[in-house]
């Protein structure tokens, strides 16, 4: 191939996502039962449908305002408002999904060389973006131990300097549905206004959260405690809690300030989010919160299902997550996750995410989506079992 055809140096560098690579060895082969990706297995719920219908049918299929209708935008303030702390629509800027929201924050903030803190193992995409921009990642690992995925908050503090621009963290998170609390969410927040270091607090998963109130599920979030002139930015989606993934609806809470500067930014990438897919969204903000509730009764009870059986295979250790929908468990001898996971779909009809996708630190393990049946969950166990069965007398 020319030299003179390739990607920038950077994109040519960059790895295929690993959820993909195994992801793409197996869709359309007949029979496999599928858990990679992070997505429920039931379409979005017909109230829904209906209001992006109603939308279409109605001739509403031109152009939109770069930052979203206005609807949806004092509809996502209100619910912000509810849940987190006091915001007005003009904070609000409606995004084409939860990646979208994350792209352009990166590409308002971030300058080549800046230097970057994530928190990981974490969900692939929030860490190639700042190096699509030239920025520097440093990554900050949870660890496992009897208690689950745990941050040690120095190591993060330490890592978090003079230098840094921006921190990454995505709470509850994808793949261990580690959730920071409260005390570490005060501690990052003080730190990070002293040194002027922009927090992006990747929020997709807050209503996914099972250990809060009885049916006001939302995790801790920095949204809560921070204040107007706060560098955080928060990212969040209409694909998890309303189950809306292929609809690519998306939304950012930020300063006042930086609003003009991202209705640019979506000028230039997608102009705007379809109106109709935002009609939908305001009737998920207004109408929708049974549907977040019974889809986290459901999650939770598929959880509770799952974790222990997983726990009862040979040589797996898996602890229940306290937010998202994925088990991320351990296998025991096992060291190459992509490789595991690669021949789990080729001969065993079970697609599953290999941990190494989500960083370094991930290897060894293997992320389970459980928003799925308990039939289609059993399948999977079947499948894995056997796996294992054949794997140790090999
Ligand atoms: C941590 C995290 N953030 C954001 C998203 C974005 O979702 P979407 O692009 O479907 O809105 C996902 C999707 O898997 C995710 O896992």
């Amino acid at each position: 191939m020319s030299p003179n055809t390739r990607a920038r140096g950077v994109i040519d560098a960059m790895q295929a996502s690993k959820i993909r690579e195994v992801a793409n060895a197996g869709m359309g082969v007949q029979g496999v039962q599928a858990f990679w990706f992070g997505e429920p297995d039931t379409v979005t719920p017909a109230l829904l449908c209906e209001a992006g219908m109603a939308s279409i049918r109605a001739g509403e299929t031109f152009y939109a305002q770069n930052l979203g209708i206005t609807p949806l935008r004092q509809a996502l303030a209100a619910y912000s408002s509810r849940l987190h702390r006091s915001r007005v629509a003009e904070n609000m800027v409606v995004t084409s999904s939860g990646m979208h929201a994350i792209a352009i924050v990166q590409q308002a903030l971030l300058d080549p060389m800046d230097q970057v803190v994530v928190v990981t193992p974490v969900w692939p995409n929030l860490t190639e973006g700042p190096k699509i921009l030239g920025a520097q990642v440093r990554t900050v690992a949870l660890t496992f131990g009897a208690q689950g995925w745990q941050l040690d908050l120095d190591k993060l503090i330490d890592a978090i300097d003079a230098k840094t621009r921006m921190l990454i963290v995505n709470s509850p998170n994808n793949p261990t549905g580690w959730t920071m609390s409260r005390v570490q969410q005060q501690a990052i927040l003080a730190h990070c206004r002293k040194l002027g270091v922009w927090i992006l607090a990747d929020d997709a998963y807050e209503r996914l959260y099972f250990e809060g109130e009885p049916g006001v599920a939302v995790a801790p979030c920095f949204e809560d405690i921070a204040h107007e002139q706060d560098r955080l930015v928060s990212v969040n989606t209409f694909s998890k809690a309303w189950q809306m993934t292929g609809w690519r609806l998306g939304w950012i809470s930020a300063p006042l300030e930086l609003t003009d500067a991202l209705g640019k930014l979506i000028e230039f990438n997608t102009s705007s989010a379809p109106v109709f897919v935002q009609r939908a969204g305001a009737v998920a903000l207004t109408e929708g919160e049974d549907i977040v509730r019974q889809f986290v009764s459901r999650l939770k009870a598929s959880r509770d299902f799952l974790l222990p059986a997983l726990n009862a295979l040979p040589g797996v250790t898996a602890l229940a997550p306290p937010g998202a929908m994925y088990a991320f468990f351990k296998v025991d001898g096992m060291t190459d996750s992509l490789a595991f996971c690669k021949q789990l779909v080729s001969q065993h009809g079970l697609g599953l995410a290999p941990g190494a996708a989500f960083g370094p630190e991930g290897e060894g393990y293997v992320r389970w989506c459980f928003a799925a049946s308990q039939d289609k969950l059993s399948a999977g166990l079947e499948r894995l079992s056997g796996a294992l069965a054949q794997q140790s007398r090999a």
